[in-house]
């Protein structure tokens, strides 16, 4: 996407191997949830190109549902999550999966995974397509990985810096320039 050609670093996960990654977690899914319904919940707004690609790789019985969290400024983890937009139902019972873009501190993910493990969910498991572990902060780890990824800023496949890059259809590096230039 030429727009963007300035500010990137480089191409960390293709489109084909976004593909390759998308299929085997939907296999995956498939297989250990079969019969039990599950929800899958995306974390908006980073999750949602994944989520889509995610779900239509799923091919057992399931619904989808939505909440919007924020724990970032610019590239820095603020440390504290605010909820900002909650599922539209009861999750009492239910198989919960959470459809992350990212897991870096961590931070993010174990709050949700508390706040929904309290509304007693059958089980609440994560499935994230990046991992980022240099940068973990909370004692969590994901159930599904799409890929494991050195310490480095990325941006596409939903994934921003300040709202910009989400479109791209990979995942690249952000040229530190565009954050340190300001
Ligand atoms: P955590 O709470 O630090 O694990 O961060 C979770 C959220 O931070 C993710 O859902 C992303 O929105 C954002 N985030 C973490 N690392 C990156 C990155 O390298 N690029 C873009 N967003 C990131
Ligand atoms: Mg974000």
């Amino acid at each position: 996407m030429d727009c963007y050609k300035n500010e990137l670093a480089g191409v960390l996960v293709s489109e084909s191997e976004i593909k390759e990654i998308c299929r085997r977690l939907g296999e995956q899914i498939t297989k250990d949830y079969e019969g039990k319904s599950p929800i899958i919940v995306g974390v908006l707004k980073g999750s949602v190109v994944f989520m889509a690609d995610l779900i239509r790789n799923i091919s057992c019985d399931c619904d989808i549902d939505f909440m919007s969290v924020s724990s970032y400024n610019g590239a820095q983890s603020s440390g504290t999550v605010t909820f900002k937009m909650d599922l539209d139902r009861d999750i009492t019972d239910r198989h919960i999966i959470i459809a992350e873009d990212i897991l870096d501190t961590g931070i993010t993910l174990s709050k949700i995974k508390e706040v929904l493990l309290h509304r007693n969910a059958a089980s609440v498991k994560i499935c994230a397509f990046l991992n980022k572990p240099a940068n973990r902060k909370a004692n969590i780890t994901a159930d599904y990985v799409g890929k494991v990824i050195p310490d480095e800023f990325v941006i596409g496949y939903g994934l921003d810096y300040n709202e910009k890059y989400r479109n791209l259809p990979f995942v690249g590096i952000l040229s530190p320039k565009v954050y340190t230039d300001k």
